[in-house]
């Protein structure tokens, strides 16, 4: 009954190769939005495109870097080129680097700020130029407990997530006058590769399944026209309320 109607709806998605990402896909493909999937590893993202394809859904691939300005360039040009549109854009594209900041690299930092948010910053900004003059759109930046919260050995992290949190703020004022919508999702510790490198002491028995990111993306795309959900806060059942 909450499930969004997607038919006709375009909708690009970051980091698809696999866990949230892969999840989100599926679900936006099952409510009927076709679904560009992007990430670095065409093979996998094929894999994706496949499984999405055998349950009847529509997807394609496009390979791009996010830590490549020209790429992620290029990758909207090819969407202008084959569509004309993007009604749904959700950055979910991310890595994790963990260690004390008083050993952290340099490059490291470096690193962790241009994927985590450079990348959707850019991606934002090539969005707005297509669902500005359509006056229409919905984009969801994925960010984590860890924008509105720090722990140890994350702080590079934390401020990658921080800074997502902040520029959406920002951007979602600047979208509201255009009909466009800016949204967050803050998941606590999802079942995926990467939480298990980063968090092997957590039972995965206790972890929130990708499908529920997934769920929490198509509850926002569910909304009717008058009514608007800013952020998401997802945390382990397991974990702390509030
Ligand atoms: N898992 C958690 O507990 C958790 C909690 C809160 C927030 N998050 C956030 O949720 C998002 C997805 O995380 P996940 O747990 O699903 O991680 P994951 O399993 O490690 O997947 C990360 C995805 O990001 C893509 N990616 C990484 N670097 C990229 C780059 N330079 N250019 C393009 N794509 C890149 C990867 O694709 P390729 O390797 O194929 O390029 C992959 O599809 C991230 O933003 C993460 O910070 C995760």
């Amino acid at each position: 009954m909450y499930m969004p109607e997607l038919k006709g709806k375009i909708a690009l998605v970051t980091g698809a190769s696999r866990g949230i990402g892969k999840s989100i896909s599926v679900a936006l493909a099952q409510s009927g939005a076709h679904v560009i999937l992007t990430s670095r590893n065409m093979d996998r993202l094929k894999q994706v495109e496949g499984e999405i394809r055998s349950k009847k859904g529509s997807a394609s691939c496009m390979a791009a870097d996010m830590s490549e300005e020209k790429q992620i360039e290029t990758l909207f040009d090819g969407i202008r080129k084959s569509f004309d549109t993007l009604d749904i854009l959700v950055n979910n594209a991310g890595l994790g680097i963990w260690a004390k900041l008083v050993d952290f690299r340099t490059e490291d930092l470096d690193r962790i700020l241009t994927v985590n948010l450079r990348g959707p910053y850019l991606c934002c900004k090539q969005a707005m130029r297509i669902m500005v003059p359509a006056n229409k759109g919905h984009i969801i930046n994925i960010t984590s407990v860890q924008g509105i919260r720090g722990y140890e050995s994350q702080s590079a992290y934390a401020a990658s997530k921080h800074g997502v949190m902040g520029f959406s703020k920002s951007l979602a004022v600047e979208a509201q006058e255009h009909n466009i919508r800016v949204s967050v999702v803050l998941p606590a510790a999802v079942d995926t590769e990467m939480i298990r490198e980063a968090r092997p002491d957590l039972d995965p028995a206790v972890l929130i399944r990708p499908e529920d990111i997934a769920k929490s993306v198509l509850f926002l795309l569910s909304l009717s026209d008058t009514a608007m959900v800013d952020q998401i806060y997802v945390r382990r059942m397991s974990g702390r309320p509030f």
